[in-house]
């Protein structure tokens, strides 16, 4: 049976991660490995597959207010629920840590994100126009917790 487990990351992960970020957003593996080592590993969690990570979020907080910049799934992982999991797993680290809201932001084009936000019980709310660059727009999503 399928063993799944979701935790905070360590420096042994950042390969795995590295990897689904170096495939997802055109980097090399290396610039991603960069990338992430520049970021704080308390700010990160994962969900495993039977030991193996099989997907991550990466986050700040400010004020109670935690962000997501970034949740990822290893592509042959998607639709199975994995990714709703995680998220929850999130929400419940946040609401122990005394947190009130996640948000973050979406790329207008990316449907199968704000079908999985929406599905999750997040709100789309605002556009903004030029968000990522020139032409690339996003949507504020939020949700409210408790
Ligand atoms: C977005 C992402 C994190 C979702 O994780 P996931 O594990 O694939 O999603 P889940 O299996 O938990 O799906 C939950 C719901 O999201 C929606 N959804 C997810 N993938 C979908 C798809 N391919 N087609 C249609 N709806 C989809 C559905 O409503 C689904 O519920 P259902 O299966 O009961 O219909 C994952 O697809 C991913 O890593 N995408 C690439 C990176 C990305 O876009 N990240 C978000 C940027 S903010």
């Amino acid at each position: 049976m399928a063993n799944i487990k979701t935790s905070r990351v360590s420096e042994m992960d950042i390969d795995a991660y590295a990897n689904i970020i170096h495939k997802e957003m055109g980097y090399t593996h290396e610039e991603a490995s960069v990338y992430l080592l520049e970021k704080n590993l308390d700010n990160m969690m994962k969900i495993e597959l039977n030991d193996e990570p099989i997907g991550f979020i990466n986050f700040t907080h400010e004020n109670g207010n935690y962000y997501i910049n970034d949740l990822d799934l290893i592509e042959k992982h998607r639709r199975k629920g994995y990714g709703s999991q995680l998220v929850k797993a999130f929400e419940k680290m946040v609401e122990e840590l005394g947190g009130k809201k996640v948000w973050l932001h979406v790329n207008i084009n990316n449907k199968l994100a704000i079908l999985f936000y929406e599905k999750n019980k997040y709100g789309i709310g605002k556009r903004i126009d030029d968000y990522y660059a020139e032409g690339y727009h996003a949507f504020m999503v939020e949700k409210i917790l408790g």
